[in-house]
C-alpha cells in the first residue's frame, strides 16, 4: 500500500487514522543542524483550529506534539525525524451505525472497494482531515528551514461559498492578519459575511466549501525538474492530498484560458541587475521552473460531505438503496482548518525541491 510518502530528497511518509492510537509524519532527509524542538512544532499545530467554536467540528482536540527521533541536543541530527500527536478527543459511536452507508462526497464507498472493508472507517480512518496535524508538523521543520534561506509561505482563505474577498491587499498585510480571524481571511470585514454563510449553511443542515490562495515569496529562479518533477506538478500533487481539495491553479489559472497572449504574457524588466516581469499572470512558475516571482496558488476546496440533511444512498450489506443523515461532529467549512495545512503542503514540496537544487546544504552551518 505504498503512496504515503513524497519527496525525492526530504521524504514525507504520513501515518495514523483518525480514530486510532496516533497521526503522525515521519521525514527522512532533514539536513542536520536546524534547531528544533517541540515548542516549534506545537506553535504551528496550535493554530490549526480556529478560536471560534461554532465554524469548526466539536472533536476539540488538543494536540501535544511529540518527536521521536532524530533531533539531539535541540538539533536535527540528519536522521529520521517522527513526529506524532495522540488522538484524544474520539467518539466512533456514530461511525458504527453508519458502516454500511456510504456517506456521498466521502471516501467510504472508494475505501471500501480498495482496501476489501478492512479499512479503518472510524471518523473517516485515513481519509479524516485529521491527517492534516501530521502534515502540519512536516511543514513546521519546512517552514523553519525555508526561513533560514529567507524563502516565505503563507496562505489565507480567498473565498467562502460566494463570499470571495475583492480587495487586493499587500502580502505583508495578508502575512500579518490571516490568522487574526476565525476563517482565516486577513480582512475583518470580509471574515464576518464569510463567517456569516457557515453558520448559515450549518442551520440549514449543510455545508460550504471555498478557496484557499497560497503565496511563496522569496523563492530563488531556476527550482523544479521538468518533466514529471515540474515544480508546478509536484506542489499541485502535494495540495492534491489533502482531503477535500478538488482544484488547483498558478497565478491567472483557469482564467488564462480565456485571455489574449497579449493580456496574458508577463513583460520582463530589470530591477537593478535582476530580471522581473510586470505583472505575475504566470505565478511564478514558467516551464515547471521558478521564476523568482512571488509563486501564487489557488486550492478549491469542496464543501464538507458530512452534512445533516438526509441524502440518497446504499446499503452496502443487502445492496439496497437507502437514506441517511449523517449524525457525528463535523465541520460545516473545512476551509478555515485547511489553510495551515495548505501552507504546510507547498512548503515542504519547496524544501525538497531546494535541497534538489543544491540550494539547502545536507549539513547548514555549525551553529555554536
Ligand atoms: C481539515 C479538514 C477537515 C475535514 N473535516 C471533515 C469533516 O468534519 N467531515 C467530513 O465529512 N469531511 C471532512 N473533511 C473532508 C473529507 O476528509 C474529504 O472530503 C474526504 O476524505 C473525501 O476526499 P476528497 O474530498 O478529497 O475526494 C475535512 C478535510 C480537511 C482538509
Amino acid at each position: 500500500m505504498a503512496g504515503n510518502s513524497t519527496g525525492r530528497e526530504f521524504v514525507v511518509t504520513s501515518f495514523g487514522e483518525s480514530h486510532g492510537r496516533s497521526v503522525g509524519v515521519t521525514i527522512d532527509g532533514c539536513p542536520a543542524g536546524l534547531q528544533l524542538t517541540e515548542a516549534d512544532i506545537q506553535a504551528e499545530v496550535d493554530r490549526r483550529i480556529p478560536k471560534q467554536p461554532k465554524i469548526v467540528s466539536g472533536r476539540i482536540e488538543k494536540d501535544k506534539v511529540q518527536i521521536l527521533s532524530g533531533v539531539f541536543n535541540r538539533f536535527t541530527t540528519g536522521a529520521p525525524i517522527t513526529m506524532i500527536v495522540a488522538n484524544k478527543d474520539v467518539d466512533s459511536r456514530d461511525y458504527e451505525a453508519m458502516k454500511d452507508l456510504p456517506r456521498p462526497g466521502h471516501a467510504d464507498y472508494t475505501a471500501r472497494i480498495k482496501y476489501g472493508g478492512f479499512n479503518d472507517y472510524r471518523g473517516g480512518g485515513r481519509f479524516s482531515g485529521r491527517i492534516t496535524v501530521a502534515l502540519i508538523m512536516a511543514g513546521a521543520v519546512a517552514k523553519k528551514l525555508l526561513n533560514q534561506f529567507q524563502v516565505d509561505v503563507f496562505a489565507y482563505t480567498k473565498a467562502i461559498g460566494n463570499v470571495k474577498l475583492d480587495k487586493s491587499l499587500s502580502y505583508e498585510t495578508v502575512r500579518n492578519r490571516r490568522f487574526q480571524t476565525p476563517v482565516r481571511c486577513p480582512d475583518k470585514e470580509c471574515a464576518k459575511k464569510m463567517e456569516e454563510a457557515i453558520l448559515t449553511a450549518k442551520k440549514e443542515g449543510d455545508s460550504l466549501g471555498g478557496i484557499i490562495e497560497i503565496i511563496a515569496a522569496n523563492v530563488p529562479p531556476g527550482i523544479g525538474e521538468p518533466l514529471f518533477d515540474a515544480l508546478d506538478a509536484d506542489i499541485a500533487k502535494t495540495l492534491f492530498a489533502l482531503p477535500a481539495v478538488k482544484g488547483v491553479e498558478f497565478g491567472a489559472g483557469f482564467k488564462a484560458a480565456a485571455l489574449k497572449g497579449s493580456e496574458n504574457n508577463d513583460a520582463y524588466q530589470l530591477l537593478g541587475d535582476k530580471v522581473i516581469s510586470s505583472t505575475n499572470n504566470h505565478g511564478g512558475i514558467l516551464g515547471g521552473i521558478s521564476s523568482g516571482m512571488p509563486i501564487v496558488i489557488r486550492a478549491a476546496v469542496k464543501p464538507t460531505p458530512s452534512i445533516a440533511k438526509e441524502q440518497q444512498t446504499v446499503a452496502l450489506s443487502t445492496m439496497e438503496n437507502a437514506t441517511l443523515r449523517v449524525t457525528g461532529r463535523h465541520d460545516p467549512c473545512v476551509v478555515p482548518k485547511a489553510v495551515p495545512a495548505a501552507e504546510s503542503v507547498v512548503a515542504i514540496t519547496l524544501v525538497d525541491h531546494l535541497i534538489r537544487a543544491g540550494l539547502i546544504p545536507k549539513v547548514l552551518k555549525e551553529q555554536k
